[in-house]
């Protein structure tokens, strides 16, 4: 293969930068031609690309976010957006993609697959809600960052002896409440595939208070089926403790992403360019242990995730 193209989409997540860094050095080492794509599958639908070299990705390493930014494009769903997408990708001479993003991503590029092109698709999200991977790109980030915020907030909570519920990002995946919870000592993880038991919430408060505590810290991710100003108003009327909101939202997606994001964005994009060099069949490239694998790109989007309960448990267990 000799010209290859590489686009993030759907939301950003720390370490972007590092696997479009990976894959156009990757590439250029590799004698192939590579072009970026600009703002996911939307700036494709506009013919957004542009010929990538080794100084197009200078002093992008540390840096959150995408160099390429990103859209969810809703044109891209459409007959028309999808086919104007696949003759820029002719006009272009591009032969295969790579496709750096989360679930939704890695299904537009399902479909630029099965209409022919390569397609290696590469872990972006920080919300690690892909069931073929371990982990993905900017997912450690965000548990590092919402850990200092546990952190700051656990001083403010024990100085005025108050509980909070510190809302996380996850729809449909709770792994960054689970991380933070555990680690940031959390003493209640609530996550979306685990159904809310108010009164064990208000319980570990108030067996909490009983033993001294000065705080309760309650981490929410953001798909959990009840709304975190309901959950503080049931908590304080149920157990008297004065509780706060705090929703870190977009603070958690961006900053710069930790050595562990950085590897695994530098390890996957290569092995993506390696397989693009080799002209294998379209693959999502993810991580199992320490070992970096790539599977068939259908049978890893069919694959199911499930939670780690044992987490909830230590959380509950270590704080108590
Ligand atoms: O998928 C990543 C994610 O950060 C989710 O956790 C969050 O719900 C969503 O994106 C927010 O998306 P947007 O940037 O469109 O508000």
């Amino acid at each position: 293969m000799k010209t290859i193209g590489v686009l993030t989409s759907g939301g950003d997540s720390p370490g972007m930068n590092a696997a479009i860094r990976a894959a156009v050095r990757g590439a250029i080492f590799h004698g192939m031609k590579i072009y970026g794509i600009e703002r996911g599958f939307a700036g494709l639908i506009e013919g957004e690309i542009k010929e990538m070299n080794v100084s197009s990705v200078s002093d992008i390493l540390h840096r959150g976010g995408t160099m390429l930014r990103t859209a969810r494009s809703e044109r891209f769903l459409t007959d028309e957006g999808f086919k104007r997408a696949l003759n820029m990708l002719e006009s272009f001479s591009i032969e295969g993609v790579i496709i750096i993003g989360g679930d939704g991503s890695m299904k537009g590029g399902l479909k630029i697959s099965e209409a022919g092109f390569m397609v290696m698709g590469i872990p972006g999200t920080i919300d690690n809600d892909l069931a073929y991977t371990d982990f993905s790109i900017g997912f450690d980030t965000a548990v590092n960052t919402v850990l200092s915020s546990i952190s700051n907030i656990r001083d403010t909570s024990s100085s005025h002896e108050r509980s909070t519920v510190i809302e996380v990002m996850g729809r449909h995946c709770g792994d960054i409440a689970l991380y933070a919870g555990v680690t940031g000592g959390a003493e209640t993880i609530l996550i979306p595939e685990v159904p809310v038991d108010i009164n064990a919430v208000c319980r570990k408060i108030i067996q909490g208070r009983n033993r001294g505590k000065l705080h309760n810290i309650i981490i929410k991710a953001e798909g959990v089926d009840i709304r975190s100003e309901d959950l503080a108003d049931v908590i304080k009327e149920r157990t008297g403790v004065d509780t706060k909101i705090v929703v870190l939202s977009y603070v958690q997606r961006g900053g710069s992403p930790t050595a562990r994001d950085r590897l695994l964005a530098s390890r996957t994009a290569y092995k993506a360019v390696e397989l693009l060099r080799d002209d294998s069949s379209s693959k999502a490239i993810g991580i199992n242990g320490n070992e970096i694998v790539a599977y068939d790109l259908a049978d890893a989007l069919k694959m199911t995730r499930t939670h780690d309960q044992g987490y909830i448990e230590l959380a509950d267990v270590l704080s108590i």
